[in-house]
């Protein structure tokens, strides 16, 4: 049988653009089956800044996302809705996302599935599966620090987020710093894993306040002071402690809300929820509440259109279709 022509299989294309990688997957509505996915990452292009330039991801998802869309075609008459992320992200990169959808829906006369960016993260937990709620959820990304309370896909509640920089974030700007270019998540883990972490310290964030709220941008200040202190550099070291700091602020608060919360099952999501020693921290934590920690396979922890396609089955479900005129994009939206 040719590609993508078995009969009666009902599927949603979906596109993810909301930062700097252009992804579509195609996902089968009635087995949740992950049809196909590709996903192109910028962050070669973005590596010499040191972040994420909107206006060069805006173009390059232009150029990516169409040349993605053309491996989609054979599945094209089985598709029974295009999934979009409009919300949250950087509006130049989400509009290259949301016009592709709308010409999709135009031409081959099919609705419009509008998905939050972090519903879809949540998700990621659950491609190919069942969703297992209520659930408890870490959201750690370069983009937010959230602590999220999901009751079920339609009530979703952010209990605390950061006051300004993200976890990833500060990964960001520590490796930006230490000239180690972008993302700098994946290369701070591994400097760290060759320092000691106890050479330097840092204050962690916050540890006297009663909130339950997250703040990394006085914590990149300490590492700047460090970095200029030290001759020469003492990279490894830095990035431990550094990493071990950013790591304890989280599980601090997390142990604050347990208090009074206590966790049954408890998720992390997000670009950094790959991070090999804030699993193991948050594991240990867990632990003493018998709580069960889940995560998402490794390839869907960063920006992906297969978490877009998992969410939007249920979206597709209740039937919460979006008319070409009315879909609009939201930089900025709640969950
Ligand atoms: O979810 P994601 O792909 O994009 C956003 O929605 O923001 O997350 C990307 C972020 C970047 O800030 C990156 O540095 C961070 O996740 N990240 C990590 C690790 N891998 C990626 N942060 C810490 N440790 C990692 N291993
Ligand atoms: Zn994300």
């Amino acid at each position: 049988m040719a590609l993508g022509q078995r009969v009666g299989d009902t599927m949603i294309l979906s596109i993810e653009s909301s930062c700097d990688d252009s992804s579509i997957a195609i996902t089968e509505i009635s087995t949740k089956k992950l049809i196909y996915h590709k996903k192109i990452s910028q962050e070669l292009e973005h590596s010499r800044y040191g972040g994420v330039v909107p206006e060069l991801a805006s173009r390059l998802h232009a150029l990516a996302l169409p040349a993605i869309l053309e491996e989609c075609k054979p599945w094209f008459g089985q598709l029974k809705a295009v999934a979009v992320t409009n919300a949250p992200g950087l509006g130049v990169t989400l509009i290259e996302g949301v016009v592709m959808a709308k010409a999709l829906s135009l031409s081959l006369n099919i609705p419009i599935l509008p998905i939050h960016h972090l519903k879809g993260h949540i998700y990621s937990l659950f491609i190919e599966k069942e969703a297992i709620f209520p659930l408890t959820v870490l959201l750690v990304s370069g983009g937010h620090t959230q602590l999220i309370v999901a009751e079920n896909y339609d009530t979703m509640e952010t209990i605390a987020t950061t006051m300004d920089d993200s976890f990833g974030e500060s990964f960001d700007k520590v490796a930006k710093m230490m000239s180690l270019g972008y993302p700098g998540g994946p290369v701070i883990e591994k400097l760290a894993s060759n320092g000691d972490k106890s050479k330097f310290v840092f204050t962690v964030p916050l540890w006297q306040s009663p909130l339950i709220a997250f703040s990394y941008s006085g914590l990149k200040n300490q590492v700047r002071l460090a970095i200029e202190a030290s001759t020469p550099v003492d990279y490894p070291n830095i990035a431990a402690a550094f990493q071990q700091t950013a790591i304890e602020h989280l599980t601090q608060k997390l142990k604050k809300y347990f208090k009074t919360h206590k966790p049954k099952n408890f998720a992390i999501v997000g670009g950094a929820s790959a991070n090999a020693t804030l699993r193991s921290n948050i594991e240990i934590l867990l632990a003493q509440y018998s709580a069960s920690l889940l995560l998402a396979p490794l390839e869907f922890c960063s920006d992906n259109a297969a978490m877009i396609g998992r969410c939007a089955i249920e979206a597709y479900d209740r039937g919460d279709f979006s008319q070409i005129n009315d879909i609009a994009i939201h930089p900025r939206c709640k969950l």
